[in-house]
């Protein structure tokens, strides 16, 4: 296969775009040219000359020697902007975006065929964890019951030091903020948005539906109190925000974001800090487990200079669970067994909770298992971050 000469122009130069050059600097097989960076703020100090950087996007989007955009910035709207020009160009494009490409999945796709142009996104689920060119390379033909993991690494950082440190949620928070794996809006990563845009584009490519993110319930860890700890401490769980998607029958699939209780029988246990995690469970090829960094310049850098190298062999996304069109239907009536923490009980009444195997209750707090519908939960979405509640999916049941 022959490689294209890669002439790149970078928009961004914050935490992955510093990460990515270092990477590119270090890698001895793969060499691409950086002809320009284009960056936001003029007065920020630099760590390369200055000459190297431009304040205007038109400066690369029109430079016709550039043929690969990588975009990593942080403002989502912009990124959109910027990579639906460079495709209308005729430019490759590489992006670390996920709020981005989950928002505009369906387009994105279709810009690609229009302009004949490549869209790699590697870096954009899981980071340093291959698992968007697996699913599309290797599991081509796989039949996936399900695809469930670890997918934001701030969350799993903020978990892993309240439970092994018992560290307060606002002090982990900030660590994982200092350490450059949270967003700079980090609700993003507490509130499950993060890992619920990953989850979009991970079923994309797993089962060719393009979801609007807006349909995919999504909770967070925001409400998680020590009470919540100790009860999973006292059971040998650990806590982690588990993004799922699966089969619910032939054609029709079901996602969500839900803290989930791990036991240490099970891969996830031993994911901790900011590493990610992915498990897929196939007809033929059964339960397969990935797991890596899913944060940081270094970490995302790699996955990024995967897609640059990836691009420079002209490979493009094929989206070959979409071509084959199995998939058709997505549902939210599926039924999860779940631990409620509540205070009041008109708010456990709102969960119709059914089949309750545990029930506990003392001055302070009150706590139910039992069987909740996914689409209840989605109803309540504006409401559940007011409420003094907390939800675990208990795993033992879906
Ligand atoms: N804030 C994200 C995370 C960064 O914590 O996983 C990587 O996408």
């Amino acid at each position: 296969m022959t490689r294209e000469k890669l002439r790149i122009g970078l928009f961004g130069y914050g935490c992955v775009g510093q990460g990515l050059h270092d990477v590119l600097n270090s890698s001895s097989g793969f060499k691409a040219d950086i002809v320009r960076i284009c960056v936001k703020d003029r007065n920020k100090k630099r760590r390369i000359p200055i000459s190297n950087f431009t304040f205007n996007k038109n400066d690369i989007l029109n430079d016709p020697s550039i043929n690969l955009v990588v975009e990593l910035i942080n403002d989502a709207d912009e990124a959109f902007k910027i990579v639906s020009a460079a495709m209308r160009r005729g430019k490759n494009v590489v992006t670390a975006n996920k709020l981005m490409v989950a928002n505009h999945f369906k387009e994105l796709v279709e810009m690609q065929e229009k302009n004949n142009v490549s869209l790699l996104y590697e870096a954009s689920a899981g980071a340093s964890i291959p698992i968007i060119r697996n699913l599309e390379e290797y599991y081509d033909n796989e039949l996936l019951y399900s695809l469930r993991g670890i997918l934001n690494g701030t969350t799993n950082y903020v978990l892993t030091k309240m439970y092994n440190e018992n560290m307060d949620y606002p002090v982990a928070l900030k660590e994982a903020q200092a350490l450059g794996i949270a967003e700079s809006d980090p609700t993003l990563d507490v509130e499950g948005w993060d890992a619920k845009y990953k989850l979009c584009i991970i079923t994309g490519h797993a089962y060719g539906l393009f979801l609007e993110p807006e349909v995919v319930f999504h909770y967070g860890i925001s409400n998680i109190s020590g009470f919540d700890i100790r009860y999973a401490k006292e059971k040998g769980f650990k806590i982690k925000l588990v993004p799922f998607v699966g089969k619910t029958d032939e054609n029709t699939i079901t996602s969500f974001v839900l803290p989930q209780f791990i036991s240490s029988d099970k891969y996830l246990y031993n994911v901790d800090n900011e590493y990610n995690g992915v498990i897929t469970e196939a007809v033929f090829a059964d339960k397969q487990f990935f797991s890596g960094k899913g944060a940081g310049g270094h970490p995302t850098g790699c996955a990024v200079l995967s897609d640059i190298s990836a691009s420079s062999y002209g490979y493009r996304y094929e989206y070959k669970k979409y071509q084959q069109g199995t998939v058709l239907n997505y549902t939210r009536d599926y039924k999860l067994e779940v631990y409620l923490r509540y205070k009041k009980e008109s708010d456990r009444k709102l969960f119709g909770i059914t089949e309750v195997t545990e029930y506990f209750s003392s001055k302070s707090y009150k706590y139910v298992i039992g069987i909740v519908n996914l689409e209840t939960l989605y109803r309540l979405k504006e409401q559940l971050l007011n409420m003094d509640i907390f939800i675990v999916k208990t795993g033992r049941k879906q």
